[in-house]
C-alpha cells in the first residue's frame, strides 16, 4: 500500500508532537515536510526528523507529492488554511478548534465538501 505523504503546518508544541508520532508510530504515514512562519522552529524539527522545512505553508500546499496536511498552527489560521488546503486537493487533519466563528467553520465545511477531500477535525 502506498504511504500517505503528509506535511505539517505549524511547528509549535502540538505540531512537534504530531511530527514525532507520524514519523515513528503511524504505519502507512510518511511525514515529508513541516512549515512554520518562525523558520528556525520548522528547521529544527525538520533536521531532527530528516524532512523538508518551509517558512511558507504554501510550499506544502503546492507540492504534488503531499497528499494530506496536519494544520497545527495558531487557531486563527485554521479556517483559512483549511479552505486553501481543500482547494489544493489535500486531505486535512485540523487541530481544534477549526475556528471560534460558526460562519467560518461552515465555510470550511463547504470548501471541504466542494473539493472532495477528507477532513478530520480533532474533537
Ligand atoms: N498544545 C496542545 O496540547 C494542543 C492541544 C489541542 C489543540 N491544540 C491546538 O493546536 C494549535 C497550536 O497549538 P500549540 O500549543 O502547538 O501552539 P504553539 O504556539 O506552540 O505553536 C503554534 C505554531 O504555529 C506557528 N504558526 C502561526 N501561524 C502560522 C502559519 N501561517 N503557518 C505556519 N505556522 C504558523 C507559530 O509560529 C507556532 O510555532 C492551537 O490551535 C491549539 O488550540 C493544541
Amino acid at each position: 500500500m502506498k504511504a500517505l505523504r503528509i506535511g505539517i503546518i505549524g511547528a509549535g508544541r502540538i505540531g512537534r508532537l504530531h511530527a514525532n508520532n507520524l514519523k515513528s508510530r503511524v504505519p502507512g504515514a510518511e511525514l515529508v515536510a513541516i512549515s512554520d512562519v518562525y523558520a528556525p522552529a520548522a528547521k529544527e524539527v525538520a533536521a531532527s526528523l530528516g524532512i523538508s522545512a518551509y517558512s511558507d505553508y504554501h510550499d506544502i500546499l503546492s507540492d504534488p507529492a503531499v497528499d494530506a496536511v496536519f494544520i497545527c498552527s495558531s487557531t486563527d489560521t485554521h479556517s483559512p488554511i483549511s479552505i486553501e488546503a481543500a482547494r489544493a486537493g489535500k486531505h486535512i487533519f485540523c487541530e481544534k478548534p477549526i475556528d471560534h466563528d460558526l460562519d467560518k467553520i461552515k465555510a470550511v465545511i463547504e470548501a471541504v465538501k466542494a473539493s472532495g477531500v477528507k477532513e478530520i477535525p480533532r474533537n
